[in-house]
């Protein structure tokens, strides 16, 4: 099975005030993430038919938002990007997985998934049952390789990323959003459930990254306070994107949220107010980045690029 190329999420022409350009600055770290991931799941290893449909999603070329956030955030506080491979590659497994089991008929039911059917389409279900747990435990195998440092053991770590995906954190949020389905719910209760289907593991992707090379607290705290702002806008956008984008641009279905009764921000907000909503997250994550200087300038890039990105 070929694996396809990752596209950039947003154009070349972003405009972009600061001294990054997001475009080149993504372009450059996705080969790294990229190899890292081809490398991790043999195509040689037997079973042959679990880990293929293992590399069928993972090296079908998503955006790999959190992994490069991760090495981002290594570098920001200070420290070697490729310390923070493992966790960089964890985070994109545990993605991944929650890709595959969310496409699944019993929950949202989705036919296509980054550019070619979902992998319950290609595998059946209970293969793509399989490939999810794979994938889930790959990235606790992949999070322990961390090498340790001064504050911080590959236990801290794998620690961190069980929380965060765990029954407290994405499968919180997965399960809130299937019982909020045909019903109206409050915009905290919607909020809730999108810091943690989606937020929490962009926020820990970051904390991961500079939790690898050993940051201090404080650091670790401002870098957690922009991914929380960042993941709620990052989910906002999707709901967004549900409706105003195109199959072929978004690599998935469209149209979707409104056909299953799910609870969105344009649902609750309407499409002007859920951007003016992605609009002030965005100044929040921002600022929180703020004492980090110039080290964060690829973050800020990010962030600023996401706001306008098409799939
Ligand atoms: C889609 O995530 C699901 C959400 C949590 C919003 P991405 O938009 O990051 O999907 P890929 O990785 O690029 O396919
Ligand atoms: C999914 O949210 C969040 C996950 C944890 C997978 P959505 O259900 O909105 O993601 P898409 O739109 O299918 O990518
Ligand atoms: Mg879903
Ligand atoms: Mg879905
Ligand atoms: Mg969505």
């Amino acid at each position: 099975m070929r694996s396809s190329p990752s596209r950039l999420p947003f154009p070349d022409k972003v405009r972009h005030i600061i001294p990054v350009n997001p475009h080149a600055y993504w372009k450059s770290r996705l080969p790294v993430v990229e190899k890292a991931l081809d490398r991790l799941i043999s195509p040689k290893a037997h079973p042959a038919l679990i880990h293929k449909a293992m590399r069928y999603s993972l090296l079908a070329g998503g955006k790999r938002l959190r992994p490069i956030l991760c090495l981002a955030a290594a570098r920001a506080a200070g420290g070697s990007e490729s310390l923070a491979l493992p966790s960089a590659c964890a985070v994109e497994c545990i993605h991944t997985y929650s890709l595959i089991h969310d496409d699944l008929p019993c929950m949202d039911d989705d036919n296509f998934r980054r550019g070619r059917p979902t992998n319950h389409r290609v595998f059946g279900e209970a293969v793509a049952v399989l490939a999810g747990d794979g994938l889930l435990t790959e990235a606790f195998a992949s999070v322990a390789r961390t090498k340790p440092n001064r504050r911080f053991s590959p236990a801290d770590l794998v620690k961190e990323l069980a929380h965060a995906s765990g029954s407290l954190g994405l499968i919180a949020g997965q399960i809130l959003d299937l019982d909020s389905e045909k019903k109206r719910i409050p915009l905290k209760k919607l909020m809730e459930i999108h810091r943690a289907k989606t937020g929490a593991l962009i926020t820990t992707s970051l904390r991961l990254g500079a939790m690898s090379v050993g940051a201090k607290p404080e650091m670790i705290r401002h870098l957690t306070h922009f991914g929380q702002a960042l993941g709620l806008a990052f989910q906002v956008i999707d709901d967004i994107l549900d409706i105003t984008s195109t199959k072929e641009k978004l690599g998935k279905s469209i149209g979707k949220d409104q056909s299953s009764g799910k609870a969105t921000y344009p649902r609750l907000l309407g499409l002007n107010g859920a951007r003016r909503e992605a609009d002030r997250l965005t100044a929040a994550a921002r600022s929180a980045l703020r004492p980090l200087g110039a080290p964060a300038a690829p973050l800020l890039a990010i962030a600023d690029a996401l706001l306008c990105r098409d799939h």
